[in-house]
């Protein structure tokens, strides 16, 4: 709490390091900003206010609910085909929509499945969504010991250098190009149909440079791709090992959307269970269980401890959500627990429950992440039945975490999975 409230301001820094000064273009991003400065809010305010607006969000509804239905109608070939020993693997599908989503926000176009048809730029976008959560996952000797980074050891940086920062800037240059082409196509009118349209359509003083763009592009790309994915596996994962909930949350399901149709965005408001049971997976499971690390360039105290100019500060996101002194039973897969209590991810006074952290650099993209998320469990809960795989029971599904900046299962989630509505989608 003193870090994200009471001293927010002197702990709301990044510190500089080697895979944030490539992945950001030079720190010209939101995520690696080394300071709250200016700028910083001025990115957060361009994203704030033209992607997760409820005006906005609700203008983008449409091909988010499209990307679903892609997702569920795979699923349901797959499962049909499959027969009676069906095990689907849910991981890749769940990455690819919400990746589907976050490209088709930004650029206007989706690289996964069905229905797009930009085979070598595709590659490209994948190769790179590829290189960077490689990058990000190492540890780079260079940060910890300053004096050997010009020795780059272990060649990460070369590989940042040559290859990581040059492909991410080639695929978004193609990008930027083919918009502003777009637009002079269209005798400069420029109509906002992604987040590129709107950041090309800034006047000329509050404009970005194509490199800050690209870092921008950068930030958003990563926020869109692994959370969502991560916590949709978990809850699935939990609803599996937990029958009882699962039943519960697919009769609240029935009872406000029925059978006849799919769960659609207005209906997320009064799934009141479904809400629950996504702060509960998120609560044992956030999806960054150390948040971003923040930062102090000066000498700080905390907690009465001295803290050194230069210190990385942790908030262990994942401990505080089992600490048996905030949580009862904090290792049980509770939903109940969080019904009639006003217990909200942001914006709460509580600081219990920081899957999306708070202060100053709080997840901007919690309103959309929220949406997702919810819409995605609600629709795979609704159209589907779900259970351990033949010869398994609740009780084995394994849920060891793996160690990262992110916390995906270790085993990646498979399923017995077959469908139970007969819906046209
Ligand atoms: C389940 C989904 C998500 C979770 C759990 C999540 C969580 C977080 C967390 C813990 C942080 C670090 C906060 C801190 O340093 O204290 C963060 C930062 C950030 N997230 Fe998210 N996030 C999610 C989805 C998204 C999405 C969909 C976007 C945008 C498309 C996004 C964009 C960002 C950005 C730009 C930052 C940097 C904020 C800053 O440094 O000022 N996130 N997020």
């Amino acid at each position: 709490m003193e870090v994200l409230k009471t001293r927010d301001t002197t702990f709301a820094y990044r510190a500089p390091n080697v895979f944030a000064e490539y992945f950001s273009f030079g720190y010209q991003n939101i995520v690696f900003r080394q300071e709250a400065d200016a700028t910083w809010r001025y990115l957060r305010k361009l994203c704030t206010t033209s992607l997760f607006t409820p005006s906005s969000l609700k203008t983008s509804a449409n091909f988010r609910q499209e990307e679903l239905y892609a997702l569920i109608s795979t699923i349901r070939s797959a499962a049909i085909k499959g027969g009676s020993t069906f095990v689907l693997k849910a991981r890749p599908m769940l990455y690819e929509t919400n990746m589907n989503v976050t490209s088709r926000m930004l650029f206007g176009k989706k690289y996964f499945g069905e229905g797009h048809s930009y085979g070598p730029e595709a590659a490209e976008f994948r190769i790179i969504l590829e290189q960077m959560a490689e990058e990000s996952a190492k540890t780079h000797i260079g940060d910890f010991f300053p004096l050997l980074r010009g020795l780059d050891l272990q060649g990460t940086e070369k590989n940042l250098r040559e290859k990581v920062r040059p492909g991410m800037e080639k695929f978004f240059a193609a990008r930027i190009s083919e918009h502003k082409l777009q637009h002079q196509l269209d005798d400069g009118i420029i109509e906002h149909k992604d987040f590129l349209d709107f950041l090309l359509s800034l006047n000329a003083e509050d404009s970005l440079s194509d490199i800050c763009m690209m870092g921008l592009l950068s930030d958003l790309m990563a926020g869109g791709s692994d959370t969502g994915t991560i916590a949709v596996e978990w809850a699935l994962s939990e609803l599996i090992a937990h029958p009882h909930q699962f039943l519960k949350v697919r009769e609240e399901i029935d009872s406000v959307v029925g059978q006849n149709r799919l769960v659609q965005e207005s209906d997320l408001p009064y799934l009141s269970y479904l809400n629950a049971i996504i702060k509960e997976t998120m609560r044992l499971h956030p999806p960054f269980p150390l948040l971003l690390p923040h930062y102090t360039p000066v000498e700080s105290h905390l907690g009465g401890y001295k803290v050194p100019a230069g210190s990385n500060i942790i908030v262990n996101a994942w401990a505080i959500g089992r600490d048996p002194h905030l949580w009862s039973n904090p290792e049980e897969f509770n939903p109940d627990r969080f019904l009639g209590t006003d217990m909200q991810f942001v914006g709460g006074k509580q600081f219990q429950l920081l899957a999306f952290s708070a202060g100053r650099r709080q997840c901007p993209g919690y309103p959309l992440a929220a949406i997702q998320v919810a819409h995605t469990l609600a629709s795979l809960i609704q159209a589907f039945d779900w259970g351990p795989p033949v010869g398994q029971k609740p009780e084995d599904i394994n849920m060891d975490e793996d160690m990262g900046l992110v916390c995906y299962r270790t085993v990646p989630l498979e399923a017995a999975v077959s469908c139970r509505l007969e819906l046209v989608l």
